[in-house]
């Protein structure tokens, strides 16, 4: 299978801990094996303090994007290197660079490619790419929900949800650097119009990579519309 796994910086980095790139390196190379593999990282913690001082100094908001991508693209740098040979040794910088890289036979890690979106959006748009069999959304609670389960205990997991439903709760939702909320909308429009199948699931434990490419049924899966 040709899989993009998106994996939200905040679930990679905690506390400028390490354990976790490791863990995920041991996963993706158990995978190689039999699927090809292409990897998006986000900015987590540190992206959106670079974006803070940045905003506070005065830069616009397409700046603190692109510092954003910036440290996205450090995070995948740490996870090329955690993988090892069987990674690709350099970041794509867009889609075709990752297209060209991927010949290698490698896995494949980038980070952000241009502003006003996540790497939620980058995962979507290299799955429509490259033709991608599923699109894995790694995140750090186990789905969406109708809230945020961190703030309200009384939160309920959708396991199954449509593009436009989607579309709907996120409209209500900010849109600044640093803070594209889970899923932002240009990452379900992708999904909408290339029909992927996206499973979004927890990211704390890398094993549930392998649990969707089982078939297993965790998480949230967006069907297609
Ligand atoms: P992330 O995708 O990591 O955003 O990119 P996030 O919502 O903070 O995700 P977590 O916390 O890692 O899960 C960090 C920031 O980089 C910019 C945006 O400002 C984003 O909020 N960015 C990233 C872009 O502008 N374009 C991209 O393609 C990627």
């Amino acid at each position: 299978m040709r899989i993009v796994v998106t994996i939200g910086g905040s679930i990679l980095i905690k506390d400028h801990g390490h354990e976790k790139f490791k863990d995920y390196a041991e996963v993706l190379k158990n995978l190689k094996a039999k699927n090809e593999l292409f990897l998006v990282v986000g900015g987590g913690k540190t992206a959106r303090e670079y974006i803070e001082i940045a905003r506070n100094i005065g830069a616009s908001e397409s700046f603190c994007d692109d510092l954003g991508i910036d440290v996205t693209r450090l995070n995948a740098k740490l996870l090329i290197m955690a993988i090892g040979d069987a990674a690709y040794p350099s970041v794509p910088l867009n889609f075709a660079e990752a297209m060209k890289f991927s010949t290698s036979g490698r896995i494949i890690v980038m980070g952000g490619t241009e502003p006003a979106h996540s790497t939620d959006a980058v995962g979507t748009i290299l799955a429509e790419f490259v033709g991608a069999d599923i699109l894995i959304n790694a995140t750090s609670v186990d789905g969406l929900y109708d809230r945020d389960p961190e703030k309200f205990e009384d939160a309920t997991i959708f396991r199954e949800v449509r593009p436009t439903e989607m579309m709907e709760i996120l409209s209500k939702k900010e849109i600044k650097a640093g803070t594209y909320e889970f899923f932002d909308l240009t990452a379900i429009q992708m999904i909408k119009r290339s029909r992927i199948k996206t499973i979004i699931v927890n990211g704390n434990d890398p094993k549930n990579l392998i649990r969707v490419i089982k078939g297993e049924k965790i998480g949230t899966i967006i069907l297609p519309e």
